[in-house]
């Protein structure tokens, strides 16, 4: 029997803009993950699933469409497994789904390591972020390629999508650990939904997008200075003009608008939405004196799970 993990995630500035390759930069949420246990089973069911958080319980048989089948068959054929085998794989998330915080891409590789350490084999990094790729496009379509790559390193990382890969992924220097504050408004939306009504808006009218896209680029480059020169106090401000351009792109919502500004009314130093919107997470940049404030500010103003966590500084 073999488990893995594999942790979530969050967009600290760039999402959107990222599909149309600019520049965004990613952070793993070490301690919210997702689990795979994959255990033997006998009488040839072939690879069955249980995922009791997603509500879910499948076989590859009888649906050989699903994602997360796709995924488990291209991984077996990578490891080089061509003889009908028998596994059960259970899944399960702390991450809330449909949320922005990459529990897709995280169930994903979880499942990969999973069936690597059964299988006993090794596979870095940049293979597990591909075949999750891959996955990730059945998902919704036309994925930057950020959330795979920020769950498969598990490092903080600067990432720029190429026209053909390899993609451009930097590991990303920060000098000062900083604390951010993540309110979920509860409402799940599927990352799909917004990502396509950006691209019906960008094919329609593409030079007022792609100086919006231009403009949030612009903030990455700034927040990456501000990250390696320990200027913690230049991010806020950054982080609040990132979700101005973000609500002119036209992913924001009532909620996430609600929420930001109750996190800055309690002092955060600068909120945004982070993921693709129109629901899922908004976060928060805060000083620690000011945590628990901005904290019960969120949940009174509806959030219906709050997450403090440290951003590291990287070595
Ligand atoms: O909501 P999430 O965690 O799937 O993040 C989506 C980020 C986007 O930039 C909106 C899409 C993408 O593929 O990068």
């Amino acid at each position: 029997m073999s488990t893995a993990s594999a942790p979530g995630k969050i967009i600290l500035c760039g999402e959107h803009a990222v599909v149309y390759q600019r520049p965004a930069i990613a952070l793993p949420l070490a301690g919210i993950r997702a689990y795979a246990t994959i255990s033997r089973s006998r009488g040839g069911a072939g690879v069955c699933f249980d995922a009791p958080d997603l509500g879910r319980r499948w076989s590859m048989v009888a649906r050989p469409d699903d994602p997360l089948s796709e995924l488990a068959a291209i991984a077996l054929q990578r490891f080089g497994v061509t003889e009908p085998i028998d596994l059960r794989i259970a899944i399960s998330a702390d991450i809330p789904i449909a949320s922005g915080m990459g529990s897709g891409a995280a169930i994903a590789t979880a499942i990969v390591r999973a069936l690597a350490a059964e299988l006993g084999r090794a596979l870095d990094p940049a293979e597990i972020s591909a075949l999750v790729y891959d996955s990730e496009r059945r998902f919704h379509g036309t994925p930057s390629g950020i959330d795979n790559t920020v769950v498969a390193y598990e490092r903080p990382i600067w990432f720029q999508r190429r026209a053909e890969p390899p993609h451009q992924t930097e590991p990303l220097t920060i000098a000062t650990p900083f604390n951010l504050i993540i309110g979920d408004t509860g409402i799940r939306s599927a990352t799909r939904l917004p990502v396509g009504d950006v691209r019906r808006r960008w094919q329609e009218d593409p030079r007022h997008y792609e100086a919006l896209f231009d403009a949030v680029a612009d903030i990455a480059l700034q927040v990456r200075t501000a990250l390696a020169g320990g200027a913690i106090d230049a991010l806020g401000p950054l982080l609040n003009n990132n979700q101005e351009l973000l609500e002119r792109i036209g992913v924001s919502s009532p909620e996430l608008n609600r929420l930001i500004a109750a996190a800055r009314a309690a002092g955060a130093s600068g909120a945004k939405l982070s993921g693709a919107g129109w629901g899922g997470v908004m976060i928060a940049l805060v000083d620690p004196a000011v945590a628990g404030e901005v904290h019960n500010a969120l949940l009174a103003a509806g959030a219906t799970r709050v997450l403090e966590t440290v951003v590291s500084a990287t070595a």
